[in-house]
């Protein structure tokens, strides 16, 4: 039986219908969705609120900062810092394990743990200091170009070594801003000793207290001995806010050197003098190296494998200092001279 011709022709009409307006929509869809104003339009505006959050969430780390510096600090605003990444922190026997061992066995040196912010360049790395316990972990916020991964071990000199230095030089200047005074120690540095007493830092007139790879004998002599960045003390002030601030901005002339070269470079044009930077150079009978040995048993802070190409070599090396280290201080503590184990994986490690 078929249909009434009244109802076909009603089909006919909603059919009809149905058409028109699938039309419409494939229309204006196709219209919106190739429209270069429309899509642009939504597009950008949400590359800014991305780029906005972003940006709010660096400067949330920033807070972060403040707060993990403030609770490394002593009453006095005077911490301790360190940068580690994955290949540095690793799980056994790494250096960020002897660094802490070095503290833990040291003389006068465990209660300085409490006062150290380990800050990582990496999220695994920031993983691990977390599972050490006992020791402040702070992350730096990724890079926002998302160039940055530093976290495989980073050969010196190789592109990597260099912008982890540079970040470590803003970190560092970031901390300077926020009203802090601080030691910065590499993981390479053992602290078998106090050295806050031995740097017998003097307030209020000095700014800066450096390392150097050969000391000849000269405290003031700025020109005359070459700086180690491993190792140093620097107070917070206007005059070492800015030399940071120059220091870091000179990274941009400053292709395939490292920042320790880039200092020694301002040094040479006179940049402390002109900032007003009080500086004095550190003896290496306090805090010795592979370069210059400390030959002072009873003087020597602390020990930098400086002059030493990887990590491996140095672990193999700072790790002989420290059992000699300790069997100096169980057993035969009277002699006054030190004789370390030849630093051998270091000089291998050049060839
Ligand atoms: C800050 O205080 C600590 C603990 O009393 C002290 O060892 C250190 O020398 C002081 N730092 C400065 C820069 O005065
Ligand atoms: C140095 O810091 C003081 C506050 O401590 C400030 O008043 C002064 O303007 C600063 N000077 C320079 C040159 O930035």
């Amino acid at each position: 039986m078929s249909a009434p011709a009244g109802l076909r022709q009603h089909c006919a009409l909603g059919r009809a219908i149905a058409v028109v307006a699938i039309c419409l929509l494939v229309i204006v869809g196709t219209y919106l969705l190739s429209s270069p104003a429309a899509g642009d339009g939504d597009t950008e505006e949400e590359f800014f609120s991305v780029r906005r959050r972003r940006r709010s969430s660096v400067d949330a780390g920033d807070d972060d900062l403040e707060a993990a510096v403030r609770g490394a600090a002593y009453a006095n605003g005077t911490l301790i810092v360190s940068v580690l990444n994955r290949a540095y922190a690793d799980e056994d026997g790494g250096l960020l394990d002897l660094f802490l061992r070095s503290m833990r066995e040291g003389e006068g040196t465990e209660q300085l743990i409490a006062h150290v912010l380990l800050v990582a360049m990496d999220r695994p790395a920031f993983l691990r200091c977390r599972r050490l316990g006992g020791v402040r972990c702070y992350q730096l916020p990724a890079a926002q170009d998302g160039a940055d991964d530093l976290s495989s071990e980073q050969l010196y000199m190789s592109d990597g070594f260099i912008r982890m230095m540079w970040r470590r030089i803003r970190l560092l200047g970031d901390v300077l801003k926020l009203g802090y005074s601080f030691i910065f120690t590499d993981l390479d540095v053992m602290w078998l000793r106090n050295p806050l007493p031995r740097l017998e830092y003097r307030a209020e007139e000095e700014d800066l207290l450096i390392s150097s790879d050969q000391f000849n004998g000269r405290p003031g002599d700025i020109a005359g001995n070459e700086l180690n960045t491993g190792f140093f003390f620097v107070a917070s002030n206007n005059r070492t806010a800015a030399l940071f601030d120059e220091w870091h901005a000179a990274r941009d002339r400053s292709a395939g050197m490292k920042e320790q070269d880039v200092l020694n470079d301002m040094k040479r044009r006179g940049a402390l003098r002109r900032l007003g930077v009080r500086a004095r150079v550190l003896d290496t009978a306090r805090f010795s190296g592979f370069c210059q040995d400390s030959r002072d048993a009873r003087e020597v802070a602390t020990v930098h494998a400086n002059c030493c190409r990887t990590m491996r070599a140095k672990v193999a090396d700072l790790a002989a200092v420290l059992a000699a280290a300790r069997r100096r201080l169980d057993g035969d503590g009277a002699s006054p001279v030190l004789r370390w184990p030849p630093h051998s994986q270091c000089v291998k490690s050049w060839e």
